[in-house]
């Protein structure tokens, strides 16, 4: 049996007729820079989210540089997170000049650790952080409260990086909230592989201050409010009309698709427990309330622990069971922040969970059988 890791024409079978009709409608219109198609996404994001305003940008790295460039943050700022995730959430405080400050990972959650960043917090104060941007990985939250008293205390601002976690869910201190819109600043990416997956490259700012939405829509648009008058130099971070119509039509679709991740992973967590490997493996953590299927972790990706790791990935593939490493280097190794100074040991839990993790196929559509196959594999492996 084959088994891949993400099968997107299953989903894209189901909403065929639509979207291709769709797509004749945008062709015909001739209409494919922002416009009605994309202002009616940015509100149905709002809605969905709750969040205040959303503009629409041409990818989830595109809008974490647009958040920072509205807040000015440059060259002699700071930005404080993970080093446990992917390359953009560092890469975007890099590139406009700012230094990226990490935090070490909870070893449970693999979100950032409340005590790290505090600690981090405290040791680099002469430094001038700018903001503090937890990432809900793998499409589970951050401990978002704890983390917004922190962000009290030190008068910095929240960016939250939900590139992979829209329809996630936080139960906050002020009740439910979605990922990306529990903060001053949030954004989402619709790289195919995620939740909501577009055609393509394209993300999404959410955020709750007018003033500074109505900044950031000038700059995804070069920094433009009235046609050719720039009061600010910004970028063309336009998204296409196209993948904001796309993107709307999967949307009402996002929770169940979730759901059905849930579900799976709930039937991973069953199966292993009957092949008597919990001990040996780590499940992902659960999310704030199972109780409601919407609520918790949306599992864009279901990442255990696994000894012989290296070993295990080798045997999977030898059996066509696709898989992946979220991620191999945490970023305070990587060769291009070697000038940050970080040395192997700073961050011991984002390294640890680099060596031992792996991710396994949980799409919506993964069936029962495939998911057998993938626990006996795996127990075979360690047999
Ligand atoms: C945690 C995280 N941050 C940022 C990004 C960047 O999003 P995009 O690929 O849409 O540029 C991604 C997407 O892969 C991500 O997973």
């Amino acid at each position: 049996m084959q088994v891949p890791l993400l099968d997107l024409q299953l989903q894209y079978k189901k909403l065929k007729p639509k979207i291709i009709a769709e797509i004749e409608t945008i062709a015909d219109s001739q209409h494919f820079i922002l416009g009605p198609k994309v202002e009616s996404f940015e509100r149905a994001i709002c809605e969905y989210t709750g969040a205040n305003h959303a503009i629409g940008v041409t990818s989830g790295t595109d809008a974490l540089l647009v958040i920072l460039m509205a807040l000015g943050i440059g060259p002699g700022d700071a930005v404080v997170t993970t080093p446990y995730t992917f390359f953009a959430t560092a890469g975007g405080i890099a590139r406009v000049g700012a230094k990226p400050i990490f935090a070490d990972i909870d070893p449970v959650t693999f979100n950032i650790s409340v005590e790290s960043l505090r600690a981090t917090l405290e040791k680099h104060r002469d430094e001038n952080i700018k903001a503090i941007m937890p990432v809900h990985l793998f499409g589970l939250s951050a401990a978002m409260d704890d983390i917004h008293e922190l962000a009290a205390e030190f008068g910095v601002p929240v960016i939250e990086d939900a590139a992979q976690a829209l329809g996630a869910v936080y139960l906050s201190q002020q009740g439910v909230k979605h990922c990306g819109a529990i903060s001053e600043f949030g954004y989402y990416s619709f790289f195919p592989s995620k939740n909501l997956g577009a055609f393509g490259d394209a993300g999404m700012v959410v955020c709750r201050d007018e003033a500074m939405a109505v900044k950031m829509r000038a700059l995804r648009n070069h920094g433009m409010e009235n046609r050719y008058f720039h009061k600010m130099i910004g970028g063309n971070f336009r998204i296409d009309a196209l993948q904001a119509a796309v993107l709307q039509i999967k949307l009402p679709h996002l929770d169940e698709w979730s759901g059905a991740r849930q579900r799976n992973a709930d039937f991973y967590r069953s199966e292993f427990a009957k092949a008597g490997l919990v001990g040996k493996l780590t499940m992902p953590a659960e999310g704030p309330s199972r109780d409601v299927l919407k609520f918790g972790h949306i599992y864009n990706q279901f990442v255990i622990r696994a000894p012989r790791r290296d070993e295990l990935c080798a045997y999977l593939a030898k059996n066509q069971i696709g898989h992946a490493i979220y991620y191999p280097v945490p970023l305070h190794l990587q060769e291009c922040f070697a000038y940050l100074g970080y040395r192997e040991g700073d961050f011991p839990e984002s390294e640890r969970a680099a060596r031992e993790t792996i991710a396994l196929p949980i799409f919506p559509e993964l069936t029962r059988e495939q998911q057998r196959y993938v626990v006996e594999t795996i127990a075979a492996f360690y047999r």
